[in-house]
């Protein structure tokens, strides 16, 4: 089956065709990441108006790439949560009245289970039960995959998302929004070992994470060195936080592991795209004996055929909605 996906959470405007969960056809994708670099951010109200004006023209591409036409779509796919809620309703909205003109079935997809799905589209061979470390600009999980529906998270961050840190760390050292790709080059320029950076637990939950202290030093460093006029190690700095947070996120999945049993991880998100998270996880993994699973570059980030991959077994789980289908900013991934 043909499913037509649409992802609009945040700053891609993205529209894809899946077919059967695992094949792309097509993968359009409209980023908007130039024009909030001039905010240093996401402005909210922007991304909306500009999915708005993105999102017809996009869908034209997606069938057109996938050498589709409308009558080939068996269902409809969109991302209902979570995400900045002006920005997920224009998605939904456009997906609702797809699903409503074509007389197909319409399936929310959760983002994050988009994310990690994203595998199945990169590794054929890939089923539940498995371990994911989801990683992005606004959700940090520890996900136990039990089915490819039922999710259950072990872990997550009690305050900012691991790419929120990124994006504020390289905001203070004048890199350019989205953070964390320029970090992760800058970084390659050092061998780090400059700055003692914090590494935070959470009490009595070993699985969970928090990245605001280590944010915070990162913040203070910067301003102090401008206040006496120091020159700052930027290189270095770059280095010794991607490590600090590798080392938070890898020892965590790692305690999962351990806890679940489980031999088989993947990585989804954004931040997956991190070359030192990359390297750990892989030589952390060899070690356990974990078969690791790390999406290429390009299924990291926000994308459409992810969510028609999700879609798909959302689809086969009878997971399909009616017209009043709403959007939320929060969801748990378990919902
Ligand atoms: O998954 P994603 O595209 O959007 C969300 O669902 O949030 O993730 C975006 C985040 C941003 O914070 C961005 O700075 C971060 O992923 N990111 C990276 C890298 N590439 C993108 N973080 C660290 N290293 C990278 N190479």
């Amino acid at each position: 089956m043909k499913i037509l996906a649409f992802e609009s959470s945040c700053d891609e405007t993205a529209v894809a065709v899946v077919e059967d969960g695992r094949h792309v056809l097509s993968d359009a994708i409209a980023s908007q990441a130039d024009l909030h670099a001039l905010y240093g951010g996401v402005v909210p109200e922007i991304a909306s108006r500009k999915h708005v004006e993105a999102i017809a023209a996009l869908t034209e591409k997606a069938l057109a790439d996938a050498g589709c036409t409308r009558e080939d779509i068996g269902a409809v796919a969109v991302t209902y949560a979570p995400g900045l809620i002006g920005a997920v309703l224009v998605g939904l909205s456009f997906a609702k009245s797809v699903a409503y003109a074509l007389n197909v079935p319409l399936i929310p997809v959760h983002h994050v289970r988009g994310h990690i799905a994203a595998n199945y589209l990169a590794f054929p061979e890939l089923e539940p039960p498995f371990l994911a470390l989801a990683i992005s600009g606004g959700n940090t999980l520890i996900v136990d995959v039990r089915n490819y529906t039922d999710m259950v998270i072990l872990g997550s961050t009690r305050d900012d998302a691991a790419g929120e840190c990124f994006d504020k760390a390289a905001r203070v050292l004048g890199l350019p929004y989205p953070g964390g790709a320029p970090m992760d080059k800058l970084a390659q320029d050092s061998k780090g070992g400059v700055y003692q950076l914090p590494h935070a637990h959470v009490e009595g939950a070993p699985l969970d994470m928090s990245f605001s202290g280590l944010k915070t030093a990162v913040v203070n460093l910067a301003h102090h060195a401008e206040q006496v006029g120091e020159e700052l190690d930027r290189a270095a700095l770059a280095r010794d936080f991607a490590q600090a947070v590798s080392d938070t996120l890898v020892s965590r999945a790692m305690e999962a592991l351990r806890q679940t049993g489980y031999k088989t991880m993947a990585a989804a998100g954004g931040v997956a795209a991190n070359s030192i998270i990359r390297g750990d996880l892989e030589r952390a993994c060899e070690k356990a004996g974990c078969r690791l699973y790390l999406p290429p570059l390009k299924l990291c980030g926000d994308n459409g055929a992810m969510i028609g991959a999700q879609g798909y077994y959302e689809y086969l789980a009878g997971h399909t909605a009616g017209m009043e289908l709403n959007a939320y900013a929060t969801r748990d991934i378990a919902d």
